[in-house]
């Protein structure tokens, strides 16, 4: 007859199957994130996201882009991670003034396409507005681009329009002021 006796060291192994949210560091990007970041960037672009940049936008201008913005103070960045892989993120910039201590944007609530429709983009919006409200900016804008799937789903959780901007971006200007 033999025992069998066992012990695990060390903590579980990661599960691969497994997608968590987590904040990262204001600051201090780790290896990997830069470029993960700016897959995520590059992708949305391509995929003719109004995501602040025109088409076509390379992996190095992306990973700028994050780098600059990774290193402001005051934003905070959530990224999704699958199997250790970032397949989405959301920012939260608060604004500045003095007078507008209860509000703040999102910026960037992006999903890699080929992880879309997986609850990456509901979670990490549960965890930007836990953080939000916990932190007191209460009142929280966005823009999106009408017509697309976004502008529905956000409708569903609660946002509500309060106008339209036309020519917001240059991609889709339809006139200029003369003089
Ligand atoms: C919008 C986006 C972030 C949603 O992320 P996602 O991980 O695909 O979405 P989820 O799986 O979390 O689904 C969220 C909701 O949207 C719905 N949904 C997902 N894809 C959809 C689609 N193509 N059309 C309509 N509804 C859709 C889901 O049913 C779900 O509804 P519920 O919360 O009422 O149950 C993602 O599609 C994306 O990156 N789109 C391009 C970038 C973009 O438009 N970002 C917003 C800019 S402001």
């Amino acid at each position: 007859m033999r025992s069998y006796v066992l012990r695990a060291v060390g903590g579980l192994p990661p599960d691969d199957g497994r997608v968590t949210v987590r904040m990262l560091l204001p600051g201090a990007p780790a290896p990997g994130e830069i470029d993960g970041l700016a897959v995520i960037l590059v992708d949305a672009t391509a995929d003719g996201v109004s995501a602040g940049f025109l088409a076509p936008l390379t992996p190095h201008e992306a990973a700028q882009w994050w780098t600059r913005s990774l290193g402001q103070s005051q934003p905070r960045t959530w990224i999704a991670e699958h199997s250790g892989e970032i397949v989405g993120c959301v920012r939260l910039v608060p604004a500045a003034y003095p007078a507008d201590p209860h509000r703040a944007d999102v910026v960037k609530l992006l999903v890699r396409t080929d992880h879309r429709g997986h609850g990456h983009g509901r979670d990490l919006m549960a965890t930007l507005e836990e953080h939000a409200a916990a932190t007191g900016r209460w009142l929280l804008t966005l823009t999106t681009e009408t017509g697309r799937p976004a502008e529905t789903i956000y409708e569903r959780w609660g946002w509500r329009r309060y106008g339209h901007l036309l020519s917001a971006t240059l991609d889709e200007v339809v006139g200029v002021l003369t003089g």
